[in-house]
């Protein structure tokens, strides 16, 4: 029986912000599909705690956000790109408002009655500037988002869908330019592979978080967008640049839990097992330093003292503020056991975000014709070596937004090339399944224990050794079995475990997120160079 086939106008993979923002604004001209690998909910929006940062205030400007960014980014932040990204920040938070969007207000001190958009602060902000809805500000976002696209009749969602490989013209041999023709998209409940065709695609994939044992992430984050990007021949950059939160909840059982870095900015202050403050000795700036500061500063005091974990104290705060400014930690905190308002928070350091990804301009915009990178799968010159926090939001909101005009304005021509069917060959259904999910656990154990916080070139090296192991296997996996949903993920999995390694060997010296014993300190040489990588032909 053939596959079924799908045509829209646009296809978006992906429902986290920069995908629904893109399919809503797309939807004013065509048909646009969305393709979601779960729930439309299930997105790493959905878990962001901390806010979007945005000039909106008196005292702050965007020179001071372009300046704090760029000091975060350790010298590889593309400026151009900063300043866009900052300046157009202010008119997507005032769109955002106008879709319904509701941030957490505060009455102005000194008039009475009149209220205005509460900002909290978080590490490497010279000023309050990150709006938030209370500490779930990315569930406030998904709401908004998944309201207005549910009275969108140009909008198919189609959940349970996760894409398997992008479609281009280069893979079917067809001759000029590479552009995009579909993606194959494998429906998770039928178990069939169906064919999505249409002449823009849009990235917005999210991160890869699940590619460490230890992750801030949902499931969902496993570097789909990156690795079907670099399959399709396109250049990936920066993957060294991995940034892990300083504090996710350290608990036997609830291993991805946030503690958003708003907690700092509002005055918690971390302290070692022996109870005494410890930031003060890393950095002037204290709790309050950039995160890539902050998370290595807890990893050495732990393995200084071989602790299990460090804590994060914010009980000489008034409860009510507590419980007012963070509802969604206090009640999950308690539900664990742990009153944040009478007892210090054990936290350790986690994979929250990753810097690198798909080369893409401010706009989207990739080197295949059609093929669009929005959010945290592309690397846009925005975060540099390190990202400023609650700029990932804003990044996404407003590469999308730019996303959608260029593609508007760019229609691909009409083609007359046809896609083959997906080729399952001799494929069986897989006998030992034990294998997929023993390697899912290697890969992040690996990338834990070898490519982490502090690196060296010894360690990377193991990495890389494993990683190929792995991927041999992976291989033979995905060629001989009838393909699933882990094994699908498995795959995408290694390929950006690969990349993370191989980013990171190419860097001979350390910067922003990227630690490495053997080169401690930044070379000039490597200020403004990315480290790029691309499948060999
Ligand atoms: C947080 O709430 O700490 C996360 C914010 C971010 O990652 O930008």
């Amino acid at each position: 029986m053939p596959a079924t086939r799908h045509e829209f106008d646009v296809l978006v993979l992906g429902s986290g912000i920069a995908g629904l923002n893109f399919a809503l604004q797309a939807a004013r001209h065509g048909r646009v599909g969305l393709v979601t690998k779960k729930n439309r909910a299930d997105s790493n929006t959905n878990w962001a705690q901390g806010g979007i940062a945005s000039v909106t205030s008196r005292e702050d400007s965007f020179e001071l956000h372009v300046r704090d960014t760029l000091d975060a980014g350790a010298g590889l932040c593309r400026e151009s790109v900063v300043r866009t990204i900052v300046e157009e920040g202010p008119a997507r938070i005032q769109e955002l408002l106008e879709l319904g969007a509701r941030f957490t207000e505060r009455e102005i001190p000194a008039e009475p009655g009149r209220r205005e958009l509460d900002l909290t602060r978080e590490g490497g902000h010279s000023k309050r500037r990150v709006l938030h809805a209370a500490d779930a500000t990315g569930a406030e976002l998904e709401r908004t988002y998944l309201q207005a696209i549910a009275s969108q009749p140009n909008i198919t969602v189609l959940e349970d869908h996760l894409a398997i490989d992008l479609i281009t013209s280069a893979k079917i041999g067809a001759a000029g330019p590479n552009r995009i023709l579909g993606v194959y998209v494998l429906d998770r409940i039928r178990q069939e592979v169906e064919v999505f065709a249409a002449p823009v695609v849009v990235l917005a994939t999210g991160g890869s978080g699940k590619v460490y044992l230890y992750t801030t992430n949902p499931d969902i984050a496993t570097g789909d967008g990156v690795a079907m990007a670099y399959r399709a021949g396109l250049p990936i950059a920066n993957m060294e640049f991995v940034q892990f939160h300083p504090t996710c909840l350290f608990h036997p059982q609830v291993r991805n839990f946030l503690i958003s870095e708003a907690v700092r900015g509002e005055g918690a202050v971390l302290r070692g097992a022996d109870g005494k403050r410890f930031m003060d000795r890393y950095d002037a700036r204290g709790e309050l330093a950039p995160r890539d500061i902050v998370a290595r500063a807890i990893d050495s005091e732990m393995k200084r003292t071989g602790a299990d974990c460090v804590f994060l104290d914010l009980t000489h705060l008034q409860e009510s503020f507590i419980t007012g400014h963070f509802p969604t930690i206090h009640a999950r905190c308690r539900e664990l056991g742990i009153d944040i308002a009478r007892r210090p928070i054990p936290v350790v350091p986690a994979a929250h975000y990753q810097c690198g990804g798909v080369v893409a301009s401010v706009d989207g915009v990739t080197e295949i014709t059609g093929l669009y990178a929005v959010g945290e799968v592309a690397c846009t010159g925005l975060h540099g070596a390190n990202r400023l926090a609650s700029n990932s939001l804003l990044e996404a909101l407003v590469c999308s937004h730019r996303a959608a005009q260029h593609a508007l304005q760019h229609r691909p021509e009409s083609h007359s090339l046809t896609i083959p069917e997906w080729q399952t060959g001799n494929a069986t259904d897989p006998d030992e399944l034990v294998v997929v999910s023993h390697n899912w656990d290697e890969v992040r154990r690996t990338m834990w224990d070898y490519v982490g916080i502090v690196r060296t070139n010894k360690r990377l090296r193991r990495a890389e050794k494993r990683l190929g192991n792995l991927t041999e296997e992976i291989r033979e996996f995905y060629w001989n079995f009838r393909v699933t949903a882990d094994l699908l993920e498995l795959r995408n999995l290694v390929t950006v475990a690969e990349l993370i390694v191989a980013c990171s060997l190419q860097r001979p010296e350390s910067r922003g997120l990227h630690y490495n014993l053997d080169f401690p300190s930044s070379h000039p040489a490597w200020a403004q160079r990315d480290t790029v990588i691309r499948r060999p032909a």
